[in-house]
């Protein structure tokens, strides 16, 4: 059996009752998830069922107090969640005549309503055919698929969308994407999750590896860190001066030209020969190279350094930026 068999069989066997299960208003369903955004089940529930009960309708909700909506959302935490809902609610009155959108787009496009919950909207109330991808996805699709790059960037949300897309195939979309939610919270947790009971043991791949405990890759709040580079290039009689990167920074083990880093971006007092900025993942180097005539002036060294005939430069392992530099001059 191919995965999404397994993963609807688990489901028909273990799936969660929940209020808004099998619901087919497309107000309570966007009601529901909204408040499930950043709110744990057992809360949003109360919340749901007193939401449903005061705003029974996108007109009731358009028509209501600001006011009255935070004080029922009063306790849910992440208010701009419910300022974002009667705003929506308006929209859909004022624009689409009170009917609540049909098309993913136009569902996307309303306020608070991100690829999430566009998703889960479309294919419980529409039952269209889109993922709705969050941790939890993130987290099963990695480990069964053994997908190693960082769930917090964008082109490997993307791929693992697309990959649903095309498991969820033939499949109800409901179903589907109810199921996943149900796997992850239940069988497919972040810590300990239930390897021996899980149908997808077989077919999965960190399981089969013993990965279980290192995937997903998530890697958050990656802030990329400006540095500044001064390279010099220092050439007599033929011969260049290169030094060998410490450890424990980038580049380890390669060679470069002699460096000087600064904690600001400025420029020495030398003659600069060419200037340029570097992208790495967590960092951005901006690099200038500048001619010293005199060994003399060179900062002191920060590993081994070396003098070299210019024509062996090809036998050293230079980073990508410095091998620009090469080229270009
Ligand atoms: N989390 C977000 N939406 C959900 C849903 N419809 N069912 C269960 N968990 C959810």
């Amino acid at each position: 059996m191919q995965f999404t068999d397994i993963l609807l069989h688990w489901y028909a066997d273990n799936k969660r009752s929940l209020p808004w299960r099998g619901e087919r208003d497309v107000y309570k369903i966007w009601v529901s998830e909204i408040i499930l955004q950043q709110t744990r089940i057992v809360q949003g529930w109360e919340y749901y069922l007193r939401f449903i009960q005061t705003f029974p309708t996108v007109k009731a909700l358009a028509e209501a107090e600001e006011e009255e909506v935070l004080r029922v959302w009063q306790g849910l935490g992440y208010y701009s969640r419910a300022r974002n809902l009667h705003a929506a609610a308006k929209k859909v009155m004022q624009e689409h005549g009170g009917v609540f959108p049909k098309t993913y787009e136009q569902v996307r496009q309303l306020k608070g309503i991100g690829d999430y919950t566009a998703a889960a909207i479309c294919s419980f109330a529409y039952g269209l055919p889109y993922p709705a991808v969050d941790g939890n996805v993130l987290r099963i699709i990695s480990r069964v698929s053994g997908i190693h790059d960082n769930i917090m960037e964008v082109r490997t949300k993307k791929q693992i969308t697309e990959l649903c897309h095309k498991l969820m195939k033939g499949a109800d979309p409901a179903d589907f994407n109810q199921a996943l939610m149900d796997f992850g919270s239940l069988q497919c947790t972040p810590k300990s999750p239930q390897c021996e009971s899980c149908p997808l043991k077989n077919e999965c791949y960190a399981y089969q590896h013993d990965e279980v405990e290192m995937l997903p890759v998530s890697i958050k709040n990656l802030q990329v860190k400006d540095r500044f580079f001064h390279f010099f290039v220092c050439i007599q009689e033929g011969q260049i001066f290169i030094e060998k990167r410490a450890e424990d920074d980038i580049w380890k083990g390669l060679y470069q030209l002699p460096l000087k880093e600064t904690k600001e971006n400025k420029q020495l007092k030398y003659r600069l020969l060419y200037q340029t900025k570097h992208q790495l993942t967590h960092q951005t180097i901006h690099a200038s190279f500048y001619d010293i005539p005199d060994a003399k002036k060179l900062p002191a060294p920060a590993g081994q350094r070396l003098t070299i005939p210019l024509i062996e430069l090809g036998n050293y392992a230079f980073p990508q930026l410095i091998v620009k530099f090469f080229n270009k001059i």
